[in-house]
């Protein structure tokens, strides 16, 4: 399966990728996940993208396409994959629509008010990246990942000003999308709003 979580910052696409790709045997790439590792890392890339993650903003259309379509050739992806936060732009969508053919767009549908209280309220592990939010999923040791032991920390870019400029980015650039994929006949809209178990029922139901 071939798929494409769609959606605001904070619509919980990350949560239910990590969810999904268990369920559904397939890959999960998220750009903003691979942007982050080499920002961790110090790679020249992540040297270049840093400021602009920190601000909200998006990274060039052709550094993100050409990593994509470096990830989508390696192996791994052969048995399909879940891409989040990917494509973010009409360009992005179109470059991805000529080396890749797919199965469903997934559109994350959730109320803007929500949306800023999972952003503000969402914590991350510092060594191992998993997600959590303080109250709606608190970890269960204070700032201290479950998985791992590891320190939670706050996102750079869910601080208040970040946040607000990715939802600007988001409405100018990302929703225009929604209309894209839905002239293609591949969108399928899913409520964000339940827990993240319900979603993913309602996810497999969707997706048949
Ligand atoms: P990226 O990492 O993709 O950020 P985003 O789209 O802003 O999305 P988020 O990761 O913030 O939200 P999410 O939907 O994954 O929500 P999550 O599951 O964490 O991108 C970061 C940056 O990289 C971009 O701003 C840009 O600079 C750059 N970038 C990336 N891709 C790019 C591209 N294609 N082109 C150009 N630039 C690009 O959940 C949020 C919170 O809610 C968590 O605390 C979680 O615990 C909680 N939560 C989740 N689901 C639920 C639920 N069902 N109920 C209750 N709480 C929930
Ligand atoms: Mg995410």
């Amino acid at each position: 399966m071939k798929l494409v979580f769609l959606g605001p910052p904070g619509a919980g696409k990350g949560t239910l990728a990590s969810l999904a790709k268990d369920a559904f045997g397939v890959v999960h790439i998220s750009t903003g996940d691979i942007f982050r590792a080499n920002i961790k890392n110090g790679t020249p890339l992540g040297l270049k993208v840093k400021a602009i993650l920190d601000s909200g903003g998006l990274v060039s259309d052709e550094t993100t396409i050409e990593i994509v379509k470096d990830r989508l050739m390696q192996a791994d992806c052969k048995a399909g994959y879940l891409l989040d936060g990917f494509p973010r732009t009409v360009v992005q969508a179109e470059a991805l629509a000529t080396f890749e053919k797919l199965d469903s767009v997934v559109n994350f549908v959730l109320d803007e008010n929500v949306i800023v209280s999972r952003l503000s309220g969402r914590r991350v592990c510092k060594a191992c990246g998993t997600g959590f939010h303080l109250t709606a999923m608190p970890p269960q040791k204070p700032g201290t990942c479950d998985k791992c032991g590891g320190e939670l920390i706050q996102r750079k870019d869910d601080e208040a000003s970040s946040i607000q400029e990715r939802l600007r980015v988001y409405a100018a650039q990302t929703e225009p999308l929604i209309h894209w994929y839905r002239t293609k006949g591949l969108l399928k809209d899913i409520d964000a709003s339940p827990q993240p178990t319900e979603v993913l029922k309602e996810l497999k139901k969707v997706l048949g």
